[in-house]
C-alpha cells in the first residue's frame, strides 16, 4: 500500500488544546478561564478601536513582512527591524525553526517537562529530543550542558518556565552561555512570560543576544498585550538567524488585524505596564493566601501558579462547578498539581473560597 503520511507523523501526539472556551460555556454556563494564560484585563481598547477599523480592510492581503510591526518593537527594544520576525503565534516560530534547522538525527536539549510544542516541533524534523529533567521546579543548565554534544543543533529553554513558573537566573544563564563556546547549538529563549518577571536576577535576554549571537528569543502579544486570540509572536535574533526564518515562512503569515492589533499594543504602554502591575499584585496576594492555607507551590514569576493539591482531578472538578477553569498538572508534567493562571481580585477570591470549601 502507499503510505501517504510521514511515519514520524503517524507517533505525533497531537498538542491537547481543549475543547473551546464558547463550547464549554454552551455546556456549563458562564465560565472564568485560568487554564490558558491569558489576559485577565483583556486587550487595551485602542487595541480594539483600531482592530474594528481596519475590518472593513480584509479583504486586502497584509503586508507579508510585517513591516510596521517589526519598525515599532524594533524602536521599543533597541534592535534593528531585520533582528525580528513576526509570526502567527510564538508557536508558528517553533515551528519556524524546525523547518528550517532541523534535520533527522540532530539531538534537541529539551528540558523535561515543558512547553509541549517543543517536543512535537522536533519529533515532525525527526530529530532525537533529548530529555533534560528539571530539578524540582528548575531548569538544570548543568544537567542541560552536560547534554550537549557535536549532534546538539538546539536547546530549547523557556523562563519564566511554562509550567513550572521558575526563572533561569542570569549567573547560570550567562555561564551556560560562556561554557558553549564560539560555535555553539542555537539556543532559543522562550520569554513569552517574561514581562511578568520581576525578580532583578531575571537577565534582559536582548543584552545577552548582543554577545551571543546563537541566542534566538522568542516573545508573544499573546499575554502581556492580550492579543491571544489574534496569534502574534516574534522572535529577535541575529540578522542570519532571522533570515534563514523568513526563509521557510509562509508568505502572508501574520494577518492584517493581527498586525495593527500588534502596533496598537506597542503604543498603548500604559495598558501593559497595567497588567504586568495588576499580575504581579495579585500574584503575590494568591501566593500569600495560597501559603496561609499551607500549600506548596514554586514561588511564582509568570501570570500563573503551579500548585500542589492533595486531589488535582477533584479540586479541578470542585472549580469548574463553581465557574473557574484550571489545567490539571497531570497533562503538563506535574501530576498532583494545578496550573492556576492569575485572574482578577474578584476571580482569585472566589478560588480561594472553593479551595477552603473542597477541603473541609
Ligand atoms: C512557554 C510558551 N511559549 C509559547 C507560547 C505560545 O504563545 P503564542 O500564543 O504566541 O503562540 C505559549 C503559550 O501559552 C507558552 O506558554
Amino acid at each position: 500500500m502507499r503510505r501517504i503520511w510521514r511515519e514520524e507523523i503517524e507517533r505525533i501526539v497531537p498538542y491537547q488544546a481543549g475543547p473551546s472556551l464558547e463550547t464549554l460555556e454552551r455546556l456549563h454556563g458562564p465560565l472564568v478561564r485560568l487554564s490558558s494564560n491569558e489576559n485577565p484585563l483583556g486587550p487595551s481598547p485602542h487595541v480594539v478601536d483600531v482592530v474594528a477599523r481596519e475590518a472593513s480592510r480584509v479583504h486586502l492581503y497584509p503586508d507579508g513582512g510585517s513591516t510596521a510591526v517589526r519598525e515599532a518593537l524594533a524602536g521599543e527594544l533597541g534592535v534593528g527591524p531585520e533582528q525580528l520576525v513576526v509570526a502567527n503565534g510564538a508557536d508558528e516560530l517553533l515551528q519556524l525553526i524546525g523547518l528550517a534547522a532541523f534535520d533527522p538525527g540532530d539531538e534537541i536539549v529539551v528540558p523535561e517537562p515543558s512547553f509541549e510544542p517543543y517536543t512535537i516541533v522536533a519529533q515532525i524534523a525527526h530529530a532525537t529530543v533529548v530529555a533534560s529533567p528539571l530539578l524540582g521546579y528548575h531548569t538544570s543548565l548543568e544537567d542541560v550542558r552536560r547534554r550537549i554534544n557535536a549532534r546538539t543543533k538546539a536547546i530549547m529553554l523557556c523562563s519564566p518556565h511554562n509550567p513550572a513558573t521558575t526563572i533561569i537566573p542570569r549567573g547560570p544563564m550567562m555561564a551556560l552561555l560562556d561554557a558553549v563556546g564560539d560555535d555553539p547549538p542555537l539556543i532559543v529563549l522562550d520569554e513569552a512570560y517574561g514581562d511578568f518577571a520581576d525578580d532583578p536576577d531575571y537577565p534582559d535576554g536582548i543584552a545577552l543576544l548582543k554577545r551571543y549571537p546563537r541566542l534566538l528569543i522568542l516573545r508573544t502579544f499573546s499575554k502581556i498585550a492580550g492579543l491571544a486570540g489574534l496569534r502574534v509572536g516574534y522572535a529577535i535574533g541575529s540578522a542570519e538567524t532571522i533570515d534563514r526564518l523568513n526563509r521557510v515562512r509562509a508568505p502572508y503569515n501574520v494577518n492584517r488585524l493581527g498586525q495593527v492589533a500588534a502596533v496598537a499594543a506597542i503604543e498603548d504602554r500604559e495598558h501593559r505596564e497595567k497588567t504586568r502591575r495588576l499580575v504581579i499584585e495579585e500574584r503575590a496576594f494568591l501566593m500569600r493566601e495560597l501559603a496561609r492555607r499551607g500549600f506548596l507551590f514554586p514561588p511564582s514569576q509568570a501570570n500563573f501558579l503551579l500548585v500542589k493539591v492533595p486531589d488535582a482531578a477533584a479540586t479541578r472538578d470542585a472549580m469548574a462547578k463553581a465557574g473557574i477553569l484550571v489545567r490539571d498538572g497531570g497533562a503538563v508534567g506535574f501530576p498532583g498539581h494545578l496550573r492556576i493562571s492569575i485572574g482578577l481580585r474578584e476571580t482569585n477570591e472566589r478560588l480561594l473560597k472553593v479551595l477552603d470549601f473542597s477541603r473541609l
